[in-house]
């Protein structure tokens, strides 16, 4: 297609659109509900969907704040933190666990939620999620813009050293079935989400020699 079948903009400038596009064209995203604490041992609990896995071997999973929130601060103090799979019976618990309090307040509570101990780090899980990541910290970074500029926002890298998975989620095969779970992803706007769902799967061998390690 040719330039004028397109519409453009520079963000730096302005997206000169109703809504900004950019999180609805980068989605449905994953949720990262992460849970953590702080040293004096106040839980914390927040979604962020700029979240995802950046490395399976070792698994490393992160999130980006814009702003440096309870959690990140958590996280720099204690360097743990649990990623808590986010699925339709706990969307509203997942939204209410976003709400703004103050860091002596606990959002478990809050969104009516019970924790459970981790195994390897002393952050609690969410128990009611069927499945719960305990990550060990490996880098905060404070990104930057084109120019060099630090800027407000901060990735949160963790090494998943613990992974917590619901029995009745594999099946007889050893085989984790990832739509049993009913996963939740974060759209664009204020309000969407999304669910995925088999009948929408589709597969696809990769090219010759570029098979995925299992
Ligand atoms: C589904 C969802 C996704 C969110 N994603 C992000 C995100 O990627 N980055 C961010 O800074 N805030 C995000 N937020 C807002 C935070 O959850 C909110 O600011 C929360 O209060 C932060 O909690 P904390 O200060 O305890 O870490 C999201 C909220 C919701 C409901």
């Amino acid at each position: 297609m040719s330039t004028e079948n397109y519409y453009y903009y520079e963000p730096a400038a302005g997206h000169g659109l109703a809504h900004d596009p950019l999180k609805s064209i980068i989605g449905p995203r994953p949720i990262g509900w992460i849970s953590s604490v702080n040293s004096a041992g106040q839980r914390n609990l927040a979604p962020y969907s700029f979240f995802n896995c950046f490395s399976d071997r070792p698994p490393i999973i992160g999130f980006s704040s814009s702003g440096w929130k309870d959690s990140v601060a958590n996280i720099s103090e204690t360097g743990e933190f649990v990623w808590n799979l986010a699925t339709r019976p706990l969307a509203m618990a997942m939204n209410n666990s976003s709400a703004t309090l103050p860091p002596e307040h606990d959002e478990f509570l809050f969104a009516g939620l019970t924790p459970r101990a981790g195994r390897r780090v002393d952050v609690d899980c969410v128990a009611e999620s069927p499945v719960n990541f305990e990550c060990k910290l490996t880098q905060c970074i404070q990104l930057t813009n084109a120019d060099g500029a630090t800027i407000d926002n901060w990735l949160v890298l963790g090494e998943v050293i613990a992974v917590h998975i619901s029995n009745e989620l594999i099946n007889a095969e050893g085989i984790y079935q990832a739509m049993a779970a009913q996963p939740i992803l974060r759209g664009g706007g204020p309000t969407a989400y999304y669910q995925v769902s088999d009948d929408l799967r589709f597969d696809l061998q990769r090219p010759e020699g570029t098979q995925p390690r299992k």
